[in-house]
């Protein structure tokens, strides 16, 4: 079946006059020139128009070259499409204007469609810190600054809360023309969203898939049937159905283009609210508002090998050692841990590469990771 292109009809208004595709494709661990470039590849060919990057997914200066040689391939300008990135925590507060600067030249672009401050935090403080709404504030009269040069058109925030959303609308001389937070069937967000409606705040998803996991929820596999969709499309069609912008990652280019289909049918309403009704507030990502209770009082009791704590980006990463000696050995291929800051090294008895590698998605411990880590600690301590 050839494409069914994803015509400007499938937009939304944000609050600059700027229009957003509903669709854009989600580049989170699309990593390499060559896996970018035939990502974005198929993706252009299936009639996306949208690309979502972030400093910290390190593939900024890919996707600029990827565009930079596909787009007259394509027929298109870098008018046709819109270009997302992200501030990465690291450059939250006093470093902000020169992240921002960053991603504009890894991009190599004159300016970026949406521009993000991807965390509330600051990469290396705990998410309560008193340092942090200064850092914010800070970061965004930067970005405010950046926009009113033309070079941000609009700009946005990730991961925040509703009491951060409420005091950057009270403070903010540009109000933010984005929230991009998880959004699925089992995290409606209900409190957010109608936060974004009454500021006239774009409310956009990511993880819409689960990063995958929901794929398999059986639910949404008989809804899939009954519909004779795939899963994939279901989850998408739910969300943009609602008006809510989508950023779907595939490296496949079979699964990419799978997914851009989901502006040609429509989910009747029982169907849409039997998905609804799976709202139990699951996140597969990283919870802005938790405080992970790993990090309280740390017992030397436990041996075996070790999980070492450290303060990284805004919260604490936790990673797997056998034998924890050397704490600043890459780990498998894994970034190298740092030394803990606030806390000694965690003996943990049996510490899986499963967690491990839960621990390694976008910043933080999932959910189940952390309950796991938390139930291990109290059977233990
Ligand atoms: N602002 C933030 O903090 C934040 C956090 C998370 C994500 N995001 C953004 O949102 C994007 C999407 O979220 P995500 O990457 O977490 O996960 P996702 O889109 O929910 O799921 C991606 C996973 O699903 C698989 N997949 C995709 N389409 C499929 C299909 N049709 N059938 C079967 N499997 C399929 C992909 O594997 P294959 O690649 O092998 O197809 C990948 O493993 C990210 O890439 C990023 O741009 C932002």
């Amino acid at each position: 079946m050839s494409p069914m292109p994803v015509s400007s009809s499938h937009s939304v208004a944000l609050n600059t006059g700027l229009q957003m595709p509903l669709l854009g494709l989600g580049t989170y661990k699309l990593c390499g020139p060559a896996d970018v470039y035939q990502a974005v590849d198929a993706a252009l060919a299936a009639g996306y128009r949208s690309f979502d990057s972030a400093a910290v997914y390190r593939n900024e200066a890919d996707l600029g070259k990827a565009l930079r040689e596909l787009l007259p391939k394509h027929g298109l300008t870098r008018e046709d499409v819109f270009i997302t990135s992200k501030l990465g925590p690291k450059d939250q507060g006093m470093r902000a204007m020169e992240g921002a600067l960053h991603s504009l030249s890894q991009l190599d672009l004159e300016y970026i469609d949406l521009y993000l401050i991807h965390w509330p935090g600051t990469q290396g403080l705990p998410v309560a810190d008193d340092c942090n709404p200064g850092n914010r504030a800070q970061s965004w009269a930067s970005l405010e600054e950046l926009h009113g040069q033309g070079k941000l058109r609009a700009i946005g925030v990730s991961n925040y809360t509703p009491a951060h959303m409420s005091a950057l609308m009270q403070s903010c001389k540009v109000p933010p023309a984005v929230l991009q937070v998880e959004f699925h069937p089992r995290l409606c967000q209900p409190e957010l969203r109608n936060l974004c409606k009454e500021f006239g705040v774009c409310f956009q998803a990511y993880s819409s898939l689960g990063k995958g996991e929901l794929l398999t929820d059986p639910v949404i596999l008989e809804v899939a049937k009954n519909c004779e969709r795939t899963p994939a499309q279901v989850l998408l069609r739910w969300a943009v159905q609602q008006g809510v912008p989508v950023l779907p990652k595939s490296s496949n280019p079979e699964r990419i283009l799978q997914n851009a289909e989901v502006f040609d049918f429509t989910l009747s309403d029982p169907d849409m609210d039997r998905l609804s009704a799976l709202d139990c507030g699951h996140r597969f990502c990283w919870d802005p508002s938790e405080r992970f209770l790993i990090l309280t009082p740390l017992s030397s009791r436990l041996t075996n090998s070790s999980l070492i704590l450290r303060s990284c980006r805004p919260y604490f990463l936790a990673a797997h050692r056998e034998g924890g000696a050397d704490k600043d050995r890459p780990l498998n291929g894994k970034p190298s841990v740092g030394v803990p800051t606030s806390s000694s090294p965690l003996a943990c008895s049996s510490t899986s590469l499963e967690m491990v590698e839960a621990m390694d998605s976008e910043f933080s411990l999932t959910r189940p990771a952390n309950e796991r880590i938390k139930d291990k600690w109290n059977r233990q301590a």
